[in-house]
């Protein structure tokens, strides 16, 4: 017997600035900017702090569409939603500039090194105890060498974070500490200023690396999320599996 045809429905989240957010799905041939009559918009209220997949009853969804598949937004794509950017601005500094230097080769080590001193002088002398206290076990001059070893890594240059530590894994390395909306705030706070601090930036690459932090502060968010929400399933899939259990 043939396969059932499956509606592969594109669903995006519709941010209003007043109102509740609710999830907008089009499906059928004209795809999004296609036409109007083929889009339909489904009243969810949407609950940012989740990640996607929970923000709205998927199932019930299904249950109207038979047949619909959904296709999520990927982390990064939500990562770029959320910090109001697209995924383009948030890479740009990957673009080399017109003599086809990438920014290390521009910027040079010196820099990343002043950016990191910027930045960690400002976490650590942070007033907010509950930000310091993301910081408490990390010896400050460890995260200052982490940090521009990684940056001059990222932008180009040498290898010297992963030499020394291996694959930068953010999200797994960060999963002992806060990743979240308010420490992504803060995190960008001090980062802005750093950046604002070191005179050897040009507009263009003070815009490129905030776009650059404020997505992986996202990102970094939204991997936290994702890795809760599957812990949370799995513990209740145990706890049901146990009561099955028990019951027989
Ligand atoms: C929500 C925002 C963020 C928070 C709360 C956060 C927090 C932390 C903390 C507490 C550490 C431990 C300090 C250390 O030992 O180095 C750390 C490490 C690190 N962070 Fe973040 N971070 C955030 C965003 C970012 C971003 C945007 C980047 C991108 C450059 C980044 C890159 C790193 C790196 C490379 C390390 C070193 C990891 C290791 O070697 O263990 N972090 N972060």
């Amino acid at each position: 017997m043939a396969a059932a045809p499956t509606t592969h429905v594109n669903c995006t989240l519709d941010t209003d600035l007043i109102g509740d957010d609710s999830i907008k799905c089009e499906f059928g041939r004209g795809g999004l900017g296609g036409l109007v009559d083929n889009a339909q918009e489904f009243d969810c209220v949407v609950d940012n702090r989740k990640p996607v997949p929970n923000q709205c009853d998927w199932a019930s969804l299904q249950q109207k569409l038979p047949g619909c598949a959904w296709e999520p937004l990927s982390p990064p794509e939500l990562a770029a939603q959320r910090a109001g950017i697209s995924l383009e601005e948030a890479f740009s500094l990957d673009q080399p500039d017109e003599q086809g230097r990438n920014m290390y080769q521009r910027l040079g080590e010196e820099v990343f090194r002043r950016i990191a001193n910027e930045f960690y002088d400002r976490v650590y002398g942070d007033q907010e105890k509950w930000f310091t206290d993301v910081f408490a076990h990390s010896p400050k001059p460890v995260a200052i060498r982490n940090n521009w070893e990684f940056m001059v890594q990222r932008c180009g240059g040498p290898m010297l974070y992963s030499q020394r530590k291996g694959h930068p894994a953010l999200p797994r390395r960060h999963a002992p500490f806060e990743c979240t909306q308010r420490t992504a705030d803060r995190y960008m706070h001090h980062m802005d200023a750093a950046l604002a601090a070191v005179p050897e930036l040009s507009e263009d690459d003070r815009h490129k690396l905030h776009n650059y932090f404020l997505h992986t502060c996202h990102f970094l968010a939204v991997a936290q999320e994702m890795r809760e929400s599957m812990q949370a399933q799995a513990q209740q899939a145990q706890q049901a599996a146990g009561g099955q259990q028990g019951a027989e």
